[in-house]
């Protein structure tokens, strides 16, 4: 063999402790952004049924579960809101008492080092299920954005530490930072959902959030999944506009956009591993057809080497255990 020229990789794979002294990317409990979906009423616990272990909770139940997620070292949460009162304006997203305003100001007072995102949106409020409002059948852009605001000062208003405006109107992170600004909220972050693709991988989330579309679908908002230099015009707009952290979403299947949009941007970037993408790891795992723990730390590695900084996950807390044991 002394004569072959070839170089051994296998050399650096030899042992566990050598294996991890190259490794190059690793996954930390403060990587993590655990979603919670808050509910109204008192003892509410709703599994939902097409995402095993996540529930709509009563705000009775929120902080049994925040000293888990704190116990954990996960340091964020993202909050939905699941409303009782639902009309064609969204008016109790921007409510003072609205379900998130009320969850922010509990949370923040039990746990005020926790970090608290709001998503920032329509469509779990609206009667008819779009991101914004309706005329003749179409989502109007421009009268929208007033209500998103509004939105975001009231959850900023609450105490959120963050806000995440999702609903892909175009100007939404202009409107909402002008808000901020003027009601006296400059320093507070908006990490938003740039590049967020009409996607049938949020399924689960819609029977989780109680938030599909009465009619027709969102792709006159939402990017085509085919679109790849679209995604840098969103993210390049969303910066401009004055956004602080960016999210791609969903994660799995656009991991070569979350590639090209950190190489791009160098913003902060999140992954966010949607429901879809829950959904299948937990039923192919509860037929035993997978290892769900190898699966899934598997999933996150590769969301963060493709470049994400963060990772908004339902696994999060599963994944906080399974790395502090290892
Ligand atoms: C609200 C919103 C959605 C998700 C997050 N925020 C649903 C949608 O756009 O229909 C999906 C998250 C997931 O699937 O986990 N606009």
């Amino acid at each position: 063999m002394t004569d072959l020229q070839f170089r051994r990789h296998r050399r650096l794979r030899k042992t566990n402790s050598i294996r991890k002294m190259v490794q190059e990317t690793q996954i930390h409990a403060s990587d993590l952004i655990y979603p919670l979906f808050v509910t109204e009423g008192t003892n509410e616990k709703n599994e939902v049924a097409s995402m095993p272990g996540v529930f709509q909770l009563s705000l009775d139940l929120v902080d049994a579960e925040i000293d888990e997620v704190v116990s954990l070292g996960i340091p964020a949460i993202m909050l939905f809101g699941v409303p009782n009162h639902k009309d064609d304006v969204g008016t109790s997203a921007y409510h003072d008492h609205g379900i998130v305003q009320k969850a922010i100001r509990q949370i923040k007072q039990h746990y005020p080092d926790v970090t608290i995102i709001a998503d920032t949106c329509l469509c779990q409020y609206t009667d008819h299920g779009h991101c914004g409002v309706i005329e003749n059948g179409q989502v109007l852009n421009d009268p929208s954005l007033s209500l998103l605001a509004k939105t975001a000062v009231s959850q900023a208003e609450a105490g959120a530490d963050i806000i995440a405006p999702s609903n892909m109107m175009d100007g939404f992170v202009a409107a909402i930072r002008h808000g901020l600004d003027e009601a006296g909220f400059e320093d507070i972050p908006i990490m938003s959902y740039a590049v967020k693709y009409s996607s049938a991988f949020y399924g689960p989330f819609r029977d989780a959030a109680h938030s599909s579309p009465k009619f027709g679908d969102r792709k006159t908002y939402q990017m085509d999944p085919a679109n790849r230099l679209e995604a840098l015009r969103e993210a390049e707009s969303d910066i401009e506009e004055g956004a602080d952290m960016l999210i791609v979403k969903p994660a799995l299947s656009y991991l070569d956009i979350i590639r090209e949009v950190k190489d791009f941007s160098g913003m902060p970037i999140v992954a966010y591993n949607v429901s879809g993408e829950y959904s299948m790891v937990k039923a192919a795992s509860q037929n035993g057809w997978i290892d769900e723990k190898a699966i899934v730390l598997e999933k996150m590695i590769s969301m963060k080497r493709a470049g994400a900084d963060l990772i908004l996950t339902y696994h999060a807390k599963d994944v906080a255990r399974w790395i502090s044991n290892s």
